[in-house]
Parts: structure tokens; C-alpha cells; sequence
């Protein structure tokens, strides 16, 4: 059993921290935000995801997970600490790195005997060293190893991405911090998980290059579902059949209003800037990041298009907020760019989303809210489906005719039957596949 802190009580430090106490480990999630810590000490989980709150009750319940505001004394008591702090994107696309930064000056204050320092943060190649170097800078006798340990866990399913992972990354350069992060994974080390050791900045590129490759599959398969349009086909059958190729895999080749969230576009952008910095650039993902952003105003064009050309004084209805269903989260969603054009372009947006509308009204706080998708589209003269909640899979057609005030609609995750909005006499599109059966 190790004694762990994780620095940071976000995302990736509540989920982490819970999954380890979970292995077995004394955890203690810090985080300087006073208020978070009372909250969680409270019982109360400040993130949405599924099956975090059991688990966080689980492990404090048995003693093994604890919060804290005071870094110092904690840090002081670990074993291992672990850097979970906010990496956001700077205005040049690099990742801003001053919490980490502080944090890395804030352990080497408090090093009294050997531990290790590991970041799950996604930051950029070079950062492993930069942190060494800061703790060095503050505790030149200080007695650590680095280890680069990303995560890659998906929003929504990030408990059990966390508890069964494809594999385990540790980037070190001593065997002593290899074995004592492998004590940390055991359970999964027993359950024949691969356990990849490498360099830390090996390890820092793996998490770039895995996240900007599934990015430039999604804008790959959205491209080439503009271009079934023009000809015709059906992206879903040739993405199937793409899929049945063992090389390419059928994942993440949905086509849909372009890809958000807290991870694609920021380390998209963090790596073709990295790429550009070191003089070998990275065209492929920058295209993907073009492609990207007019995926979504691409949406808007379409809607347009469905509403005679102009959806200036119409009321449109927007379905789903959230970058992807089962999250609240609306960070880089496709649904922040299309409301925003909407509204310029003199539409009146009527949003719901289950669980995202208060994230989303911290940004759009005068757009009309609704508390279910039949109060959002009553009287409409439009709507657009952005997130595939099931919910939107299953809704009533004919009920969603009855309530607008014309029957037009954007489904721009393909999940309506083009059947079924067919034989209610709707005016339809989506992206990629035939309009007519
Ligand atoms: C992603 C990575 O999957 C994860 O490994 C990494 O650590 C963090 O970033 P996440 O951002 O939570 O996770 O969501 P993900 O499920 O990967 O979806 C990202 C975006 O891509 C969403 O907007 C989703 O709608 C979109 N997407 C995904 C598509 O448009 N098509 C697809 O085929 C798959």
C-alpha cells in the first residue's frame, strides 16, 4: 500500500484518485480551491460522470480517500505525488503550463525523503524535464524520480477507462520508479493489462500522437461524408466496411458536427504547435483541425439551406449541448460555434440538453432554455440534433411534428430513421448518407 496525493481534484485527479484508492492505495485528492475540497469532503461530487460518485463514497467510506486543501503537509506524507492540474490551451496553441509550473515549485518546497513526482496531465514533449529542473531549481538535494504517466480516459465512461485501461504508460529512467508505479497498477498488472515502460518523453508524445490520430480519423470520415453527399453514398456503409479492415478499426469513424471537448482541440492544437516549433510540422493535423472548425459551420450551412436560405427571425430548436452525451460538459463543443452563428445570423435558439444547459448558459446566458426536448421545440420553425443522447434516438416523430410549427430538421449525428422523418412528411438532412431510402 502507497501513500498518494494527486495535486489538482479535476477530471483527471478525482477519477485517478478514486481509481487508485480503489487498487488499494491511501489516496489524498488536494486541490487549492477551498470550497471543492469542503464540498467533496461533503459527500458532493462537483463533476458528471457515470459511476463516480459510488466510487468515491466506496473508498472514503473504507478510509482509503481523502481531501484536502493543504498541500504542503500532504505532499510532505506521500510516497507518490501525482500532477493532475488544468493544461489550458495558450493564446499561441501551447499548452499553459504556469499551474503546473507551480506546482512542480510547491513539491520540490516540500521533498523530505525520496518520492515520485508524476504527471497524468497531458503537457507537452519537453515538460518531464522542465518540471525536474524547476524542483531541482527550489531542492537541489532533493531526493526524486519523474515519471510521465498520461492518462486516456474518455469524459462519460472515464471510471471505467480508469479501473480497465488498453494499457498503462510509464515514462521514467530508473528501475526503482518503474517497479514502484508498476506496485501502484498491480491490480492491472495481474489482469495482464500492458504495462509499457518507456522515456518520459516518449511517453509525452504517445499521449499526443494517440489523441491527435483519433482526431484525424473524425475529421477524416467527416470529410468523407461531405463528399458521399455530393456522390450519393452512404458514409455509414463505407465507414463499416472500412471498419471490417483490421488496420483501420471500425472506432471513431462517426461522422457528426465536428469533434469538441476538453482534450481533441486543445492537444490537436498543442502538437501542430509543437510540430511548428521544432520545424517538422505536422500538415496531417493540421488539416484535421481545419476540417474541423468548418465541419461546424458546415452544420449551420446546411440548416440554413433546409430553412430557404436563411434562418434570420426563425426559431430554431437545438437538441443536445454537450460535446457528447453522458457528460454536462460543453468545452469545445460543436454546439458553442453553431449557436454562436445562429444567433449572429438573427435565429432565435430554444436549447435543451438533460443534464449540459447549466454549463452551456454560463456562455449563452440569453438564449431560451427548456426542461425537455418537447417544451424546446414546440412552435419551432426548425431543429438541430448536436449530441446523440438516447433520448433524441428514440423520440416520437410524429409527436415532434405535431409540436413544430414547420417539420424541418438537422440530424447531424445520424441517428433519426430516414425512413420514419420521410413518412412524417419532414424536410430533413444529416450528414453523409442518403436522404431518400
Ligand atoms: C478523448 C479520448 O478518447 C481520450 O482517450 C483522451 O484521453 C481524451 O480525449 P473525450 O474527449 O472524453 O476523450 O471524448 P471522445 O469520446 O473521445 O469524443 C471526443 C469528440 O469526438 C466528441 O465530440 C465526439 O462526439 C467526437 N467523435 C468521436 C466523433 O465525432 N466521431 C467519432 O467517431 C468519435
Amino acid at each position: 500500500m502507497k501513500k498518494i496525493t494527486f495535486i489538482g481534484t479535476g477530471y483527471v485527479g478525482l477519477v485517478g484518485g478514486a481509481g487508485i484508492s480503489e487498487f488499494g492505495h491511501q489516496v489524498t485528492c488536494v486541490d487549492i480551491d477551498q470550497e471543492k475540497i469542503e464540498r467533496l469532503n461533503a459527500g458532493e461530487i462537483p463533476i458528471y460522470e457515470p459511476g463516480l460518485k459510488t466510487l468515491v463514497k466506496k473508498n472514503v467510506n473504507k478510509g482509503r480517500l481523502h481531501f484536502s486543501a493543504n498541500i504542503s503537509k500532504i505532499i510532505q506524507k506521500s510516497d507518490i505525488v501525482f500532477i493532475t492540474v488544468g493544461t489550458p490551451q495558450g493564446s499561441n496553441g501551447e499548452a499553459n503550463l504556469s499551474v503546473v509550473e507551480a506546482v512542480a515549485k510547491t513539491i520540490g518546497e516540500n521533498l523530505n525523503g525520496y518520492k515520485i513526482v508524476c504527471t497524468k496531465s497531458t503537457v507537452p514533449i519537453g515538460t518531464g524535464k522542465r518540471i525536474e529542473e524547476i524542483i531541482r531549481s527550489v531542492n537541489s538535494m532533493g531526493d526524486f524520480d519523474y515519471v510521465s504517466n498520461p492518462e486516456f480516459l474518455r469524459e462519460g465512461a472515464a471510471v471505467k477507462d480508469f479501473l480497465h485501461p488498453d494499457r498503462v504508460v510509464i515514462g521514467t529512467r530508473t528501475q526503482k520508479a518503474i517497479d514502484l508505479m508498476e506496485e501502484v497498477y498491480r491490480p492491472l498488472y495481474i489482469n495482464e493489462t500492458p504495462i509499457l515502460s518507456t522515456s518520459v518523453e516518449t511517453a509525452e508524445m504517445i499521449k499526443y500522437a494517440a489523441n491527435a490520430f483519433l482526431s484525424l480519423k473524425i475529421s477524416y470520415i467527416n470529410e468523407i461524408a461531405n463528399l458521399c453527399e455530393s456522390v450519393g453514398a452512404d458514409v455509414h456503409e463505407v465507414a463499416r466496411a472500412m471498419g471490417l479492415d483490421g488496420r483501420i478499426s471500425s472506432k471513431f469513424l462517426h461522422p457528426g458536427p465536428g469533434y469538441g471537448g476538453s482534450c481533441f482541440p486543445k492537444d490537436t492544437h498543442a502538437l501542430a504547435a509543437t510540430g511548428q516549433k521544432y520545424g517538422s510540422p505536422l500538415r496531417t493535423i493540421e488539416a484535421a483541425i481545419k476540417t474541423n472548425e468548418s465541419q461546424k459551420v458546415r452544420m449551420v450551412e446546411k440548416l440554413s439551406r433546409l430553412m430557404g436560405d436563411s434562418v434570420n427571425g426563425k426559431t430554431i430548436a437545438v437538441l443536445g449541448l454537450a460535446f457528447k452525451p453522458q457528460t454536462d460538459d460543453v468545452r469545445e463543443a460543436a454546439s458553442r460555434v453553431i449557436v454562436s452563428k445562429l444567433v449572429e445570423l438573427g435565429a432565435s435558439v430554444h436549447a435543451y440538453d438533460p443534464i449540459a444547459m447549466d454549463n452551456f448558459k454560463n456562455h449563452f446566458p440569453n438564449i431560451k432554455y427548456f426542461d425537455s426536448w418537447q417544451d424546446a421545440v414546440k412552435s419551432a420553425d426548425g431543429c438541430i440534433i448536436l449530441t446523440e443522447w438516447n433520448e433524441f434516438r428514440g423520440l416520437d416523430l410524429n409527436e415532434l411534428k405535431d409540436l413544430m410549427r414547420f417539420p424541418v430538421i438537422l440530424d447531424t449525428k445520424n441517428i433519426l430513421s430516414i425512413q420514419g422523418l420521410e413518412s412524417c412528411g419532414f424536410t430533413f438532412d444529416n450528414v453523409g448518407r442518403k436522404l431518400h431510402q
